[in-house]
């Protein structure tokens, strides 16, 4: 389940809480339900974790220019799953109307192949 791919996959970095780790990894708690709010944040947040992030960013009020890998091994429902859970573990709620995200959406990420620096492009703009 996304609780177990969660720990499995990401909490080395994130953090089993998702609160990251300063100047290193970024937080996910009390930050993704903005990212997915945004002019294409679901798209975003899928293509992060397929195919990694690099460069500069902003979460949380600090700076982070890093590099996160992709995960494009796990499968399409796993990918939607581990999402789900950071999205809605540790307080995170999915904003009002929006449904989980579904495999079907990740199907159509993957598609399009990318490069970590090509995701950064996809951020949305103004998340502090
Ligand atoms: C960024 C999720 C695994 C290191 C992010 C972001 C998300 C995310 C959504 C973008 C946040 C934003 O744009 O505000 C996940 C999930 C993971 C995972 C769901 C497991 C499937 C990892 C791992 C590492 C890592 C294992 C370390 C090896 C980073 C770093 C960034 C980042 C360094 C910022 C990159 C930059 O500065 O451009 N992660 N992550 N992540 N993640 Fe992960």
């Amino acid at each position: 389940d996304g609780k177990a791919l969660y720990s499995a996959n990401c909490a080395g970095c994130h953090q089993a809480t998702g609160k990251g780790v300063p100047n290193a990894f970024p937080p996910l708690a009390a930050h993704l339900p903005k990212v997915v709010a945004a002019k294409n944040g679901r798209a975003y947040l899928i293509n992060v974790v397929l195919y990694g992030l690099q460069g500069q960013i902003r979460a949380g009020g600090a700076n982070y220019n890093g590099a996160m890998p992709g995960f494009a091994q796990l499968k399409d429902d796993e990918v939607a799953a581990v999402l789900n859970y950071t999205l809605t573990a540790w307080g995170n709620k999915l904003p009002a109307g929006q449904k989980p995200l579904s495999a079907a959406e990740v199907k159509k990420e993957r598609a399009a192949k990318k490069t970590a620096a090509q995701v950064l492009k996809l951020r949305p703009k103004g998340l502090k």
